[in-house]
């Protein structure tokens, strides 16, 4: 097995505040690796780091066996590293479908120079990208609404078609922050469902943050628990579950 992601002895502060302290873990090709921890344990600023939003102040991540610890979100994106966004408020005045076709990176028409100098290659790309934006939307299951605007849709609706954005790319992981908070149960079962799907059927490895234990035992194995800014364990949920350390960062040392 090798890595997707590697993070290596990674730390960062907030002025005097520690947030991140010495973590290091890997997550395999081709897994659904799931983070748990409290409240405040890091897990956002982790994922953050990773995705290329928030600089460290030192360690490594490699992605892929390449050092990106300097990269910024957008060349990740480009490299296949990507994490999901909030349908943006200027998206929310077009369809799920155009949304779906505002994606695609390294996309010919958003270039003037290719405007001008390739009008053909263009047509071409835009007719591809909009046929792969139908298949996307049925594969996710919001065909019956790709003509409805996004603003419109449900939250549960919303966050399918974020997952979809991800499809529109050629995605290698995909990272998610807390996706299914707020998500109707029906919507949820979706939203699992095409995490599975993708990671089996397209072999996007996945990175889980969430705090709904029984999404993260549905969809995630190995599972990796983050307290105080370093993994403390990892391991499969059921493992994990029983861990007295596990129960007690949760619930403090009452709970033993
Ligand atoms: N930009 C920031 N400036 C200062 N402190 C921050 C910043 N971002 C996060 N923190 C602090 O870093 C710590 C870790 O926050 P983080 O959001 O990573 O936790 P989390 O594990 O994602 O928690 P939750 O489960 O509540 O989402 C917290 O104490 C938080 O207040
Ligand atoms: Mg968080």
């Amino acid at each position: 097995m090798s890595s997707m992601i590697e993070v290596k002895h990674v730390e960062k502060s907030f002025g005097h505040l520690k947030v991140i302290n010495d973590c290091s873990f890997d997550i395999e090709k081709g897994s659904i690796t799931g983070m748990i921890g409290p409240n405040g344990a890091g897990k956002s600023t982790i994922f953050n780091i990773i995705a290329g939003t928030i600089p460290l102040d030192s360690g490594q991540i490699l992605l892929d066996g390449e050092d990106v610890s300097s990269l910024t979100a957008n060349q990740l994106f480009n490299q296949g590293l990507l994490r999901t966004f909030q349908i943006a408020h200027e998206f929310s005045q077009m369809t799920a479908l155009e949304n779906l076709m505002m994606v695609p990176p390294n996309q010919l028409g958003e270039n003037i120079f290719n405007t001008w100098l390739k009008p053909k290659q263009v047509m071409a790309q835009e007719l591809e990208v909009r046929q792969k934006a139908q298949e996307v939307i049925q594969y996710i299951g919001l065909d019956h609404v790709k003509n409805e605007l996004a603003g419109n849709l449900s939250g549960g609706q919303k966050k399918l078609l974020e997952l979809g954005r991800t499809m529109m790319t050629d995605a290698k992981v995909v990272l998610l922050d807390e996706v299914a908070a707020g998500v109707n149960r029906t919507l949820l079962k979706d939203l699992t469902d095409n995490i599975l799907r993708m990671n089996r059927e397209l072999g996007i490895t996945f990175l889980v943050i969430e705090h709904d234990m029984d999404m993260i035992a549905k969809l995630c194995d190995p599972v990796i628990v983050l307290a105080q800014g370093s993994v403390m364990v990892e391991g499969a949920i059921e493992d994990i579950r029983n861990n007295q350390k596990v129960v007690e960062a949760y619930f403090g040392n009452d709970a033993a």
